[in-house]
């Protein structure tokens, strides 16, 4: 086994770097592209309640279970567990993490390619006298291109590796403490603008009022989907990002500001889209165009829209590299350190294999409808595969690893950083991960496979 001593790790400089980093993966396409479509599908109001409650009762603690394990081990999530458990089989655990790198990114980074053609449709033409029906068609177009989705595409690939090969430590933490504000004032010069439209009150309520009526087993998993998805949890990231976080920084309290501000800027985001949906008269439940078409409406109406939809589009793309980035770490950590590779071959070799996956999803979208599986477009399956499978069974065992497998003593070490913060809440936390986020998660599961 590749042996990487522990004080060669890379490590997030400052308290603030480690949030902006983990906030940098969290927020990405998940909340300002993925979550309104999600939420529009699935009923508005009631979904956020579910949403919420699944943040704040199963995400946080599986994200604080997954900083544990990362900096206990100071390894990838394959060796962290092999470490932390010799000779049992929760490295598999490990193994499901990098195979759902792969299905998240491979559709991942369509959209993030798509982010880039907006990006420079922004700067020509800044989406000028165009109509709800023309951009539309534009979107459609585009997708049905093939060449040029692919291409983008490749290109942020090419991004994203560029940058893990040139190593997460002062790239990323740099880069995110300032960009991460920045994308906070635009997002809220787009909420402002949003509410003023006419009929903008519809849109609210779509958002906040729940329909209780709309909840069934379908709408409680893509809730929970939703949040393993947006918090970047259940696969590994953040066991990765875990094992650079220093040992006197407060877990506890990262984790809540982290999922904090990620769902600040989910529904940021929702309030940005709503009430532009309902006074553009467009479809709720457009699916995976809403944004692509309302925000560049938004856009063409609003004062100095030319300049806000380049800002905002490459705030998108930024966000999305932010998370992109951590989500190829944990194959280039898993290959660099388990398989002996050296980093640039770790980062050639899973950005290419990803690409091959990556680009059958693009093009399932569009031009070859004949790539599906399941009943779903490649596209749609990778996506319902990671966030709705993957994710949630990824954290169950993180959970349970936590709760059952770890020594309850090192686990009390790692949360207070060897006695150095109190923990209030540390019989709250395990009888979390002990019993109700493992129950929840099987039920939701359960649930969905028509068992109960
Ligand atoms: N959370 C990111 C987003 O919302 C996507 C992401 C990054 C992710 N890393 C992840 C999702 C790990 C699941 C697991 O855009």
């Amino acid at each position: 086994m590749a042996h990487i001593p522990t004080t060669e790790r890379d490590s997030f400089g400052s308290k603030i770097g480690v949030i902006a980093a983990a906030a940098g993966s969290a927020i990405g396409l998940g909340n300002i592209w993925r979550f309104p479509y999600v939420l529009g599908n699935n009923g508005g109001g009631a979904f956020l309640i579910i949403y919420l409650v699944f943040v704040v009762g199963i995400g946080v603690p599986v994200m604080i279970s997954e900083f544990i394990i990362g900096r206990r081990s100071q390894r990838n999530p394959y060796g962290a567990f092999v470490k932390l458990a010799p000779g049992k089989p929760w490295y598999l655990v490990g193994i499901m993490g990098i195979l759902a790198a792969f299905t998240i990114l491979s559709f991942y980074s369509t959209i993030a390619g798509w982010t880039l053609e907006y990006l420079i449709e922004a700067f020509s033409t800044g989406f000028q006298n165009m109509t709800k029906s023309s951009l539309n068609d534009n979107l459609n177009t585009f997708i049905n291109n093939g060449y040029r989705p692919v291409l983008w595409q490749l290109i942020f690939m090419f991004l994203t590796g560029y940058v893990v090969y040139a190593g997460v430590k002062n790239g990323i933490e740099k880069y995110t403490k300032i960009l991460m504000p920045i994308l906070l004032v635009i997002i809220i010069v787009l909420d402002v603008n949003s509410i003023l439209l006419p009929g903008a009150g519809k849109g609210l309520t779509f958002l906040f009022k729940p329909d209780f009526s709309k909840i069934n087993g379908e709408v409680v998993l893509e809730a929970l989907g939703q949040a393993f998805f947006s918090l970047s949890i259940g696969m590994g990231t953040l066991i990765t990002y875990g094992s650079y976080i220093q040992k006197k920084e407060n877990l506890g309290n990262t984790a809540v500001s982290v999922s904090m501000a990620d769902t600040l800027i989910a529904i940021l985001a929702g309030i940005a889209i709503f009430p532009a949906v309902f006074s553009f008269g467009i479809n709720p439940e457009a699916g995976p165009s809403l944004v692509f078409v309302t925000l560049p409406l938004i856009f063409e109406q609003m004062t100095g829209g030319y300049f806000f939809a380049i800002l905002f589009f490459s705030l998108l793309a930024i966000a999305a590299l932010t998370s992109t980035i951590s989500v190829l770490e944990v194959v280039v950590a898993y290959l660099s350190e388990e398989r002996n590779m050296s980093r640039k071959k770790a980062t050639v070799i899973s950005a290419a294999a990803i690409s091959v996956l990556g680009i059958g999803c693009t093009l399932s979208q569009g031009p070859a409808p004949q790539l599906h599986i399941l009943g779903k477009s490649l596209f749609d399956a990778m996506d319902f595969l990671s966030a709705n499978i993957l994710l949630p069974l990824g954290g169950l065992f993180i959970v349970l690893f936590v709760g059952w497998q770890l020594k309850r003593l090192d686990v009390l070490d790692e949360l207070s950083s060897g006695g150095q913060h109190k923990v209030a809440f540390f019989r709250v936390y395990l009888i979390i991960v002990r019993f109700l986020a493992p129950i929840a998660i099987l039920l939701v599961f359960l649930n969905n496979l028509g068992v109960i």
